[in-house]
């Protein structure tokens, strides 16, 4: 194992992208890169569990993914429930608690039910928590939080004057995870997608030109000894951050 000196990232968040060129690369169909996505995803669970990152988020399926072909979705969908079963054991050992985030009610049903039971056997797990956001879109996260805040508000719960950035982090899927410290896209794309938006505010952000199937271990620190080089101000001066 690799000992950091310096801080690890406490939530690290992942966008996990490529595997439609890699397939294609290799003159495969898309299909076949999902399939090897899993090895990675599998790959990175365990050395962020081994480093002792205690938030782990993946964007395994976007709002916009519901656009892409029946026959890719369902691939996606049938890899999400095999790896759910697969990797049950796993998570119990290695004490991981499961969560997701996302519009899940249009996933499919056999895909919610397993995700409702490995959420359930692992909630008391306390050494990681694995976020996978299935059916996920920043902005219509956001939505959501504002229309519960209007409810609210229109039933006198609670007073426009008191809506601050803390409750309004209440109403998000995520109310239960700390700001992300580190966003990782791999792929050489430079960009955000619609995911965690409110939550990159201060991340650190790193791009790595690797496709997701081959995304390993060493590629992971290279990212994290990346972030520690980095000096995280958070607005303040280096001068202010010596103090
Ligand atoms: C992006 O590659 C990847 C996805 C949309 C899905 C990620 C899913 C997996 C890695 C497999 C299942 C997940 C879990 C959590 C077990 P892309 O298809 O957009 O690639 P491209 O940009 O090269 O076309």
């Amino acid at each position: 194992m690799r000992e950091y000196k310096n801080e690890i990232p406490q939530h690290l968040a992942i966008i996990m992208d490529g595997n439609g060129r890699w397939a294609k690369n290799k003159g495969k169909n898309r299909l076949f890169g999902h399939t090897k996505g899993v090895k990675a995803v599998q790959e990175v669970v365990e050395e962020c569990a081994v480093l002792k990152i205690k938030y782990l988020t993946l964007y395994a399926f976007s709002t916009e993914n519901w656009n892409r072909p029946e026959e890719e979705i369902g691939v996606l969908m049938k890899l999400l429930l095999s790896s759910l079963k697969s990797e049950f054991e796993k998570l119990l050992k290695n004490r991981i608690k499961l969560n997701v985030i996302g519009n899940t009610d249009q996933l499919p049903m056999s895909v919610q039910k397993e995700l409702d039971y490995v959420i359930k056997q692992t909630e008391n797990n306390s050494e990681m928590t694995l976020t996978l956001a299935l059916s996920y879109g920043g902005r219509e996260e956001i939505e959501s939080a504002i229309k519960q805040l209007a409810v609210k508000v229109k039933n006198n719960i609670i007073s426009p004057e008191k809506i601050d950035q803390s409750i309004i982090n209440e109403h998000l899927y995520t109310r239960d995870l700390p700001d992300v410290d580190l966003l990782i896209r791999t792929s050489g794309e430079k960009r955000i997608s619609n995911f965690l938006l409110w939550q990159i505010a201060y991340a650190e952000l790193y791009f790595s030109k690797v496709l997701w199937p081959d995304f390993r271990k060493k590629h992971l620190h290279k990212a994290i000894t990346n972030y520690q080089k980095r000096e995280r101000r958070f607005g303040k001066t280096s001068e202010q951050l010596l103090q």
